[in-house]
């Protein structure tokens, strides 16, 4: 998988749906986002001129929330959830065990064939399923998956593999 180039008519596109204004930022990184599956870095300078607004204002509203990533992710997104219930259930063997298998570490999130992002959350709303973790892909439903042991972990990224 390799990463699109960056093409400003997406920006335009994403524009004509939401308006030039800067009421729309958020909407319009959304969807930028959806279509790069990150905020590439001509982002800023190229949303900035078309809505009239600093690039530091944009670069502001990416890096505030927490579902921009100013970092290319992989085609699967798995958030093994580390919330209370999960943690004391034993969520980090299961982290540790991604991590491992996909030489990925708390600072690099993402695999280099961009497969792979491993990252943690908070709770997944899924606490009577812990430990639970949460797979997402364009185009495909997230799926939540429950009550994981560690040598689980392989079998589940075996099945995810034969999807790229
Ligand atoms: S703490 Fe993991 S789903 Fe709630």
């Amino acid at each position: 998988m390799s990463i699109a180039t960056f093409d400003a008519a997406v920006v335009d596109d994403v524009i004509k749906v939401w308006g030039a204004k800067p009421g729309s930022i958020i909407p319009i990184l959304q969807g930028i986002q959806e279509k790069y599956n990150y905020l590439p870095p001509e982002t800023f300078p190229c949303v900035a001129k078309k809505l009239g607004v600093s690039e530091a204002r944009i670069y502001g509203v990416a890096t505030f929330y927490e579902n921009f990533s100013l970092q290319p992710k992989g085609k699967f997104i798995i958030k093994v959830c580390d919330g209370t219930a999960c943690h004391v259930r034993k969520s980090i063997p299961n982290l540790e065990k991604f991590r491992s298998i996909l030489g990925l570490t708390e600072k690099k999130v993402t695999t280099d064939d961009l497969s792979f992002t491993v990252q943690t959350v908070a709770c997944l709303g899924a606490c009577s399923l812990a430990p639970a973790f949460m797979v997402q892909s364009k185009g495909i439903d997230d799926k939540v998956y429950a009550n994981v042991t560690p040598d689980q972990v392989p079998v589940i990224l075996d099945e995810l593999k034969a999807k790229l």
